[in-house]
């Protein structure tokens, strides 16, 4: 095992190359989200990001909890009424052009699905676990974006963490794990720094 991650170098990435689909490799080599303000059309149609859902969910689950669900954001201008009444509550001095760039989020690409960690009463699996499962469900909500061909991007911002986004949107004890936006990108993808493997990586009792 040692020699084998030693040996292998990830293949350097120019702007052509991100998100390759010409193989699963590749695939994993060039991975890079989008940026959620610049994605356009065209966008997963209703099919399509129903599909997204459905292979999201085939995540590593301790216990078969599923203790995660997902909000499809139909209905933009709803949504962005609810982030303006939000935003207006905790900053009721704002002037228009604060509480437009608050809200914008609500408006990014083509389509939009709110995850929501929804942690399970379990005596065996502790919540922890039930985190891990939702960030592995988030990344898989992407990969299952890009495999279709579309790009995906996750971002929390503000109003992941609000108090009257979250009363509409979960219940008592579970929390929004994001935002995830799809589409296409409207610029080129840019690479962005990686972490070392020699920093990342170590091998026990070597
Ligand atoms: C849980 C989580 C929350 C994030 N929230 C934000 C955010 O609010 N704003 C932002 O610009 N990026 C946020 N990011 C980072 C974006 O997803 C970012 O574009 C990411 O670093 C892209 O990297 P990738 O190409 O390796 O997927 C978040 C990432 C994660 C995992």
């Amino acid at each position: 095992m040692y020699s084998l991650w030693q040996s292998w170098k990830p293949r350097p990435t120019s702007r052509s190359m991100l998100n390759d689909l010409s193989s699963p490799l590749s695939y994993l080599e060039t991975r890079r989200s989008g940026r959620p303000r610049d994605m356009v059309a065209p966008g997963p149609d209703a099919a399509q990001l129903d599909a997204i859902l459905q292979l999201a969910m085939r995540t590593p689950d301790h216990g078969k909890l599923a203790p995660w669900r997902f909000v499809k954001v139909g209905d933009r201008a709803a949504f962005a009424a609810l982030l303006e009444k939000a935003f207006l509550a905790s900053n009721p001095d704002a002037r228009p052009a604060q509480i437009e760039a608050g809200t914008a989020l609500a408006l990014y690409a083509p389509a939009l699905v709110i995850m929501i960690y929804s942690p399970k009463e379990s005596r065996k699996i502790p919540e922890w676990e039930q985190q891990l499962s939702t960030g592995a469900a988030g990344m898989n909500l992407l990969h299952a974006a890009h495999a279709q061909g579309f790009v995906g991007g996750w971002i929390t911002g503000w109003a992941s963490y609000d108090a009257t986004v979250s009363s509409v949107l979960c219940d008592e004890r579970e929390r929004i794990a994001g935002f995830f936006y799809f589409g296409t990108p409207s610029f080129p993808l840019d690479e962005r720094p990686r972490p070392d493997a020699t920093e990342k990586i170590s091998d026990f009792g070597g």
